[in-house]
């Protein structure tokens, strides 16, 4: 049996995501709920590691399920991937008597949560937060919902314009190694075409369809582009490749970046977020470790922060399908 615990601190870490400060909030709730002292832990590992902690108690998380962005504030830490980083972080962590940790975010940040706690004896339950949706173990992952209802929105106006003037728009969005974002909202979006790392789709089938599109009297068109996808790796030279091959297109690119991870979180985000946040707290007092919190057939499910790590979330098929039916 474990170490009772006592205190338990909490961190968001890597690219933020809507939802994170729900999480957060869901947590500390949780915590003074059990009767267990919780820490925010600033900045991710980086704050683990300078001791830059604070006291939460119920009314510090008041008001911030609506808020986008992580209260606790988030960063990628380049010190924790090192032992001597490590070994600050751990005498930080005993000096304020914090017994567990509850890691917010994505596959990197419960990279080092292994890690950490394969070296020293600290339990640690992860908190799926990051809105390219690409961690095993759960079908959705914390901000990913939100950053869909975002991209959605926007490519409705860049239709709009496009429609206007007959053009065909490459829109690229987030999604580093995977095309969650790209597929789903594309799909809700109506694009004509989808590009996505996990479906190489190859120039020369880009052009066939662009061209098949044209034929079926379509005057403007969208591709949404993933930006991890081979092909749409640089979204500027496929845009400059498909006009010199098809003329006929009047072609322009929008890059949407960083407003994705904005904004307030959907109502589906908080939901996600309350219910994973009090799960991963009562795994810790139940002496669990390594096990990452998830949604699996809307029941919240745990898989082993190792899997959650190596084993792939996979795209769903299906929508790549439909989409090419829709294209017609
Ligand atoms: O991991 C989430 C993500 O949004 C990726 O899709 C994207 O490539 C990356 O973060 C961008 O990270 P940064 O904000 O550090 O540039």
């Amino acid at each position: 049996m474990g170490k009772k615990i006592k205190k338990i601190g909490v961190m968001t870490s890597g690219g933020d995501a809507p939802g994170m400060n729900a999480a957060i909030r869901s947590v500390v709730r949780a915590c003074s709920y059990y009767r267990v002292e919780c820490v925010g832990i600033y900045r991710g590992y980086q704050g683990l590691i300078e001791g830059d902690f604070i006291n939460l108690g119920p009314r510090s998380v008041s008001n911030i399920i609506s808020r986008g962005g992580t209260m606790l504030k988030s960063a990628r830490s380049k010190e924790f991937r090192t032992k001597d980083g490590r070994e600050k972080a751990y005498k930080e962590l005993k000096n304020a008597e914090i017994d567990a940790l509850i890691l917010i975010g994505g596959d990197g940040t419960f990279t080092g949560g292994m890690v950490f706690s394969s070296e020293y004896d600290i339990p640690c339950i992860g908190v799926p937060g990051t809105i390219d949706n690409d961690i095993f173990g759960t079908s959705f992952t914390i901000g990913y919902d939100t950053a869909l209802n975002t991209v959605v929105e926007v490519i409705d106006k860049i239709r709009d314009t496009a429609s206007s003037h007959n053009r065909l728009f490459f829109v690229e969005v987030m999604g580093r190694d995977a095309g969650f974002i790209a597929l789903n909202a594309g799909v809700g979006a109506g694009a004509e075409e989808i590009l996505i790392p996990e479906e190489d789709m190859g120039l020369d089938r880009l052009l066939e369809c662009l061209k098949r599109t044209k034929r079926s009297g379509k005057s403007s068109s969208i591709v949404a582009v993933a930006e991890g996808d081979r092909i749409g790796k640089n979204v500027f030279e496929l845009a400059n490749y498909v006009e010199e091959n098809l003329p006929e297109y009047e072609v322009r690119v929008s890059v949407l970046g960083h407003m994705q991870r904005g904004g307030s979180p959907s109502c589906f985000d908080r939901v996600l977020a309350t219910r994973l946040g009090v799960r991963a707290v009562e795994l810790l007092l139940d002496g669990k470790s390594n096990l990452m919190v998830g949604l699996i057939n809307n029941k919240v499910e745990t898989t082993e922060l190792e899997h959650a790590v190596k084993e792939h979330h996979v795209i769903n098929r299906e929508l790549l399908r439909v989409s090419d039916i829709m294209s017609m």
